[in-house]
């Protein structure tokens, strides 16, 4: 055996490429196992960490076998060195008595190469999830992805992995995701990604295979209070509230009910088609409703002014929730959360008004952000309220950072991401959302159209009113 491996490191040394190779293998090896037991073990959580054990040790450890084998097997043939040889196999076979040198050189041989397998194997297997973790997609690529890992940390899916809604399996194995994956990762280095990220996103994965795997639609039911919270641009910055029974419904047969309300176009019994112009899905020309008494209805854009062509597709969660996570807010809705958190003094007289004004300024980088935003309210209130620069001066410092924190989680000059770039289809803020089909617009040839009846999704039980207020109105005091 011992001379094996002698036989082995000669052969080894007579291969330049094999020697480079076998320094290559022997010194990645053992960082290689560490580093991947640390990161199967959960100890290390930085994503630099996993990239480099994956995407650059890995790969490294395996192109140096790869060397180490190409060396010795095209390395000269010699009776004392050239033992992993081909042509001295050959010769070898060929010489009676030799057979059980051939044979423990085989025994050997193959274990070495179990070992290898079982190796490359782990490290491809545990390389191949951490590229569906969600550090290496929303970390790793920081700069790309930034807009949409900060968005998706601060909201309610914060710890659903990327993959659960992004990227449908194929055939079980995500193999053409992978590739899409990998071109993205050729975008990312040659820099030749669009900025912003466009929406919609493709390769989404169908909804029933991701949403529905934690909501069902049918088992949504009734109506619900949703009530909005909103500060107003005076000098107390008054504090109202909306308040909204939204007829969230049901997407099916609820314990004998029928799919009714908001869901009522994800039941299984309708398919709900439409058409639109525009990428971004915004210009719908065309609905059509399929009952399942195989009849249609077809509801087309009022003035003909979308004729023909477009994408046809079936309406399904993310048509209204397209920023279940990715959720950018407007500055309005920015400050608002930070001034119910306390975190902007409601106390500062026109703190919403003038952190709005601030806020919407246009800015290159987030430390001119910073320093720009403080530096606004400092002059304004230097002016219009001296004293509050000194016996407000912590309420006002901490406002200027709440004020920059809202800034910094929507708005990312980067990727130019600015306060507008991204709609929510969710409600009807101008005429996206819901009026795209609920606009009074859509008709069908006898002149039926798509409700727009206020009552028909919610009902407004109050509309800004003083916070407070509406309990006296709900108890009807
Ligand atoms: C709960 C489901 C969900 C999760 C989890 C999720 N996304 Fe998304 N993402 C969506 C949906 C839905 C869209 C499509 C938006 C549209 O149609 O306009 C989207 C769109 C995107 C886009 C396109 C740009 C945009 O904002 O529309 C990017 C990039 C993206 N996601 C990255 C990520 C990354 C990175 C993660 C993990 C850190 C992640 N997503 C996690 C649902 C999800
Ligand atoms: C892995 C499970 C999971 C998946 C997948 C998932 N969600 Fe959720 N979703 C949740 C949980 C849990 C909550 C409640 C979080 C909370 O209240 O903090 C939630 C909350 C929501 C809410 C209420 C949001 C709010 O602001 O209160 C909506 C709407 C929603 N999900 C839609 C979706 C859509 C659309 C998809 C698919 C694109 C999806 N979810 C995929 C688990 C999931
Ligand atoms: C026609 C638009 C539309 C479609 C399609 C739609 N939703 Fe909704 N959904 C809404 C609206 C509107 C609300 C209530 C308003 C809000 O959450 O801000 C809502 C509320 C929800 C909530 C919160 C419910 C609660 O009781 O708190 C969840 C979860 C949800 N939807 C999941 C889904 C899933 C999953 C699908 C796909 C099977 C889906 N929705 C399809 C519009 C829609
Ligand atoms: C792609 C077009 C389209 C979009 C977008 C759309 N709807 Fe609809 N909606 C329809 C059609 C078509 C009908 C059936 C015709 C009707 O009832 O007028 C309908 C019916 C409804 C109904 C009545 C359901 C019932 O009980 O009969 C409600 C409530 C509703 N939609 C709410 C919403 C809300 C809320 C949104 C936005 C979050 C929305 N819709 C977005 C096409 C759309
Ligand atoms: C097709 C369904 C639909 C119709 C029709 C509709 N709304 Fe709404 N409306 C919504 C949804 C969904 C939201 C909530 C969006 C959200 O959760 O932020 C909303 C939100 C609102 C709000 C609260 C806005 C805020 O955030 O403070 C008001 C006020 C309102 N609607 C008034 C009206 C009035 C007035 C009409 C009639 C002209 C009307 N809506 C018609 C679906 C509808």
């Amino acid at each position: 055996m011992r001379r094996i491996f002698k036989d082995l490191a000669k052969g080894v040394f007579r291969s330049r490429l094999a020697v480079l190779g076998t320094i290559l293998s022997v010194v990645t090896l053992p960082v290689l196992v560490v580093f991947t037991i640390l990161d199967m073990q959960g100890v290390v959580s930085n994503p630099y960490f996993s990239f480099i054990n994956y995407a650059v040790l890995g790969p490294l450890f395996i192109v140096g076998l790869v060397m180490l084998c190409i060396g010795l097997f095209t390395g000269k043939a010699d009776e004392d060195i050239g033992l992993f040889a081909y042509e001295y196999i050959k010769e070898q076979l060929a010489k009676p008595g030799r057979i059980s040198r051939v044979r423990r050189l085989l025994i050997m041989v193959t274990s070495l190469t179990l070992v290898t397998i079982f190796v490359v194997g782990l490290i491809s297997y545990t390389s191949f999830h951490y590229t569906d973790s969600t550090s290496f997609c929303g970390q790793f690529c920081h700069s790309v992805m930034e807009p949409q890992f900060t968005t998706y940390q601060n909201s309610p899916h914060s710890r659903v992995a990327c993959v659960a809604c992004h990227f449908e399996q194929q055939g079980g194995w995500s193999a053409g995701t992978k590739l899409s994956g990998i071109r993205q990762i050729f975008a990312v280095v040659f820099n030749t990604y669009p900025r912003p990220i466009q929406a919609p996103a493709t390769h989404l994965r169908p909804t029933r295979e991701s949403c529905e795997q934690c909501h069902l639609p049918e088992k949504f039911h009734g109506e619900k209070l949703y009530v909005k919270d909103r500060y107003l641009a005076d000098e107390q910055n008054s504090h109202i509230q909306t308040v909204l029974l939204m007829k969230v419904g049901s997407g099916g047969v609820y314990r004998g009910g029928q799919a009714h309300g908001i869901h009522w176009h994800v039941a299984s019994e309708n398919r709900l088609l439409y058409r639109s112009i525009d990428k971004s899905r915004k210009e719908i020309s065309e609905v059509r409703l399929q009952k399942p008494d195989g009849s249609e209805v077809v509801y087309a854009a009022g003035d003909g002014k979308f004729a023909g062509g477009g994408e046809l597709r079936v309406m399904d969660c993310v048509d209204c929730h397209n920023r279940p996570t990715h959720v950018f807010l407007s500055p309005e809705e920015a400050l608002d959360r930070k001034m119910l958190a306390g975190v902007i003094s409601v106390s500062l007289p026109f703190i919403k008004k003038i952190g709005l004004e601030a806020v919407k300024q246009p800015y290159a980088t987030y430390d001119e952000a910073r320093v720009g935003i403080d530096r606004y309210l400092r002059t304004w209130y230097g002016e219009h309220y001296p004293e509050l620069l000194t016996k407000e001066k912590q309420r006002l410092e901490k406002a200027s950072q709440g004020i920059f924190e809202a800034y910094r989680e929507n708005v990312f000059p980067d990727m130019k991401v600015g306060w507008a770039t991204y709609d929510s289809f969710l409600g009807h803020d101008g005429d996206a959302g819901c009026f795209r089909c609920h606009d009074g617009h859509h008709r069908t040839v006898d002149g039926v159209t798509i409700t727009n009846d206020c009552d028909a999704c919610h009902i407004v039980l109050a509309e800004g009113v003083p916070a407070g207020d509406i309990i006296h109105l709900l108890r009807k005091e």
